[in-house]
């Protein structure tokens, strides 16, 4: 299999604090990567730096086949890499069925080739986006009427709308009851059984084992382990440096 992300010797500060330190990672088409490490090791930084809501200092970022360094997250989001942010981030004005047009319109349809909708045909697959996470019977309503759960999953229907070749969802679970946790699992499976690659960055380790082919692990910008789900939970450094709290 081939790359579809490759970071490579990423750093980040933030004044004088390093907050990612010479990150590698490869993310191969169609895996399920679980990206874990405590809290402040740097996850969410990554994810901004991949997705270009942050600038990297070093390092470089490739995505099928082609170098992100210099492009915007708008470009970035059209070419395929979209990301759902930890606090859900909907347009509190917009209902739940403009809140999935918008990156038809801004991503979808804003690629120089590829397919376009218009018309009817974007109605139709605001209906089915929303559908995807079971929130179609909602479209008219607003943010403001959602659940947490709903919320999150709205998050994540927002984040497909955009037609991602890779998905980074972005601690989607925190606050979740064991139910409607196995919901979002099932929600990320599916969409990578259809074809999406997908980070998933979680705390809760039964969601973490049960989705991820592959783990890495961050501990203060570093990454620690990367490799096969049994093997990393047994690792003695990331016991100690995570597990083990
Ligand atoms: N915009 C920012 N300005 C300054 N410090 C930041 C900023 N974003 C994150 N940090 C710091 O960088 C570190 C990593 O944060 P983050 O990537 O959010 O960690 P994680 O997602 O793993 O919990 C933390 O110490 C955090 O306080
Ligand atoms: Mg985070």
């Amino acid at each position: 299999m081939t790359a579809l992300l490759q970071v490579s010797g990423l750093g980040k500060r933030f004044g004088g604090f390093v907050a990612l330190d010479g990150i590698d990672l490869e993310v191969l088409q169609g895996e399920r990567l679980g990206l874990i490490g405590p809290n402040g090791s740097g996850k969410s930084t990554l994810v901004n730096c991949i997705c270009g809501t942050l600038h990297n200092e070093t390092g470089s970022v490739r995505f099928d086949d082609e170098a992100l360094d210099g492009l915007t997250a708008h470009q970035r989001t059209r070419r395929g890499l979209a990301r759902s942010f930890q606090l859900p981030r909907p347009f509190a004005s917009l209902s739940l069925a403009e809140n999935v047009r918008i990156p038809i319109l801004y991503s979808v349809n804003a690629r120089p080739s590829g397919h376009h909708l218009h018309g009817a045909a974007i109605d139709e697959r605001c209906l089915e986006l929303l559908g995807m996470v079971g929130l179609a019977g909602k479209a008219r309503q607003m943010p403001r009427d959602l659940t947490q759960i709903e919320m999150r999953k709205l998050e994540l229907a927002r984040a497909m709308a955009a037609d991602p070749k890779l998905l980074i969802s972005d601690e989607a679970m925190a606050g979740l009851s064991h139910a409607e946790v196995d919901e979002i699992i099932a929600l990320l499976i599916r969409l990578n059984e259809q074809g999406v690659t997908v980070i998933m960055i979680e705390h809760i380790m039964r969601a973490v084992m049960e989705f991820s082919q592959r783990l890495a692990v961050l501990v203060a910008g570093k990454k620690i382990a990367d490799g096969p789900p049994k093997d990393i939970v047994r690792d003695p450094e990331v016991v100690r440096a995570y597990l083990g709290e």
